[in-house]
């Protein structure tokens, strides 16, 4: 980043306080900063301590006399790398998405032939908002990149999504935006065979407690799931990703939801839909241990070991795949098995109600948890392929390229 000139736009959120440590770090990357503080943004940091962070008069007005001199609003602009507004309040992104310019930031947006990195911060029901979603894809079309926002607690006292992502991960989308070879930032101008498709998917293991330390898992490291996200993304999907704990990085450009238990990834994955393709790599733990106690079971001299009572967990796939009103197009399940792989597979095929189901040794044998290949067998309602040895990509790729090769099937016989 150094020598690298970023204009931060920073918008009237509870979230703008971070944008003043973004300043101090980008700083220390060696970045210049210079700063425009929307009004709204003044309510929540001041424009002295924009201007002690990033050593440079904040600019806030567009009718200004001396700035104007030169058509600072064009100048601002002008001299930027690349454009960030953090946070993006609802209210920005609209104004962005309608090209309205009536104050310095939305005016500069507009004038700018520079790129633009958004990273978006509201309550939950304004990030759900029919008119915030029409105005992300609006802004998608227009080239705009986003990072963010994150789910979690908001200040507003709710739950969801809205958050704006953490610094570190706003400058990491800053720096794939900056470099020239930059491909992996989300790029909301999609193309590709799933350009305009949903795609759900989930990963990783569930992890299901039995007091406040301890839980049951599996040794499900995500990585099939992750690839398929990315590459789907990189087909031109918009994506949602539900993942259980792992060690993974993020996929850039993907809508991560994170859970640890079954009930809660059946939750967020009934909330994603509507989905035009839904594939399920997550390891659900089957069962869970009925009554999480509350406080830790404690080891004591001559009481017996625990008896745990374990209860089904929901079947996650096969909701989706009976779902009565909102059934993706194509709901794909993944099979592992440790013996009879194909056999279990046609089983679970009929049994969940899902059209494909992509299956794989998981014996120790196989060694497939949490290795970079994968050899699975697609199976349909009528054929079965078996594929080579394929890395987690490759096996994403062949069959998200298969996938979209049907929907366009299913999308033309309905027309
Ligand atoms: C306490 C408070 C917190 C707010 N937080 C947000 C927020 O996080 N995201 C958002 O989109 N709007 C938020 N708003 C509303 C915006 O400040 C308002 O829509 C404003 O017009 C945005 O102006 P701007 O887009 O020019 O910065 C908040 C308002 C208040 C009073």
């Amino acid at each position: 980043m150094n020598g690298k000139r970023i204009l931060l736009i920073i918008g009237g959120g509870i979230a703008a306080f971070k944008s003043l440590d973004l300043i101090r770090r980008l700083k220390e990357r060696g970045a210049s900063v210079s700063v425009v503080l929307t009004k709204s943004g003044a309510e929540f940091v001041t424009p002295l301590s924009v201007t002690v962070l990033s050593g440079d008069a904040v600019h806030d007005e567009l009718f200004n006399p001396l700035g104007e001199a030169d058509i600072g609003h064009i100048e601002l602009s002008r001299q930027a790398d690349l454009i960030v507004v953090a946070p993006a309040t609802a209210n920005m992104m609209a104004r962005m998405a309608s090209g309205i310019a009536d104050d310095l930031a939305t005016t500069v947006l507009l004038a700018t032939d520079k790129p633009v990195l958004i990273a978006p911060a509201m309550n939950v029901r304004m990030w759900e908002h029919a008119a915030t979603r029409r105005n992300v894809k609006r802004l998608a079309k227009d080239g705009i990149k986003m990072v963010g926002p994150n789910e979690g607690d908001m200040a507003c006292g709710e739950f969801g999504p809205g958050r704006m992502a953490e610094v570190p991960e706003i400058l990491d989308a800053i720096e794939q935006n900056i470099s020239a070879e930059n491909s992996n930032l989300v790029s909301l101008d999609r193309k590709g065979p799933l350009q305009g498709r949903h795609v759900l998917v989930t990963a990783g293991p569930t992890r299901e407690p039995i007091d406040p330390v301890r839980y049951i898992s599996n040794h499900s490291s995500g990585k099939q799931g992750y690839a398929i996200a990315a590459i789907a993304r990189d087909l031109g999907a918009e994506v949602t990703l539900i993942t259980g704990p792992t060690n993974l990085k993020r996929p850039d450009g993907v809508w991560v939801i994170e859970v640890e238990t079954a009930r809660e990834m059946k939750r967020a994955a009934v909330k994603a839909l509507p989905a035009d393709i839904a594939i399920f790599t997550a390891a659900v733990a089957d069962w869970r241990v009925k009554g999480k106690a509350g406080k830790k079971i404690k080891k004591a001299k001559g009481k017996s070991t625990p008896d745990f009572e374990l209860v089904e967990n929901p079947d996650i796939l096969k909701s989706i795949a009976n779902h009565k009103s909102k059934r993706p197009d194509l709901v794909i399940g993944f099979a592992a098995e440790t013996n009879n792989v194909v056999e279990y597979a046609k089983a679970k095929l009929k049994r969940k109600g899902c059209d494909w189901i992509v299956a794989n040794d998981v014996s120790e044998e196989g060694g497939v948890m949490g290795a970079e290949t994968n050899t699975v067998h697609l199976l349909t309602a009528n054929t079965l392929e078996s594929w080579p040895e394929l890395s987690k990509s490759d096996v994403a790729e062949r069959l998200l390229r298969r996938a979209a090769a049907e929907l366009s099937g299913i999308t033309q016989a309905a027309e």
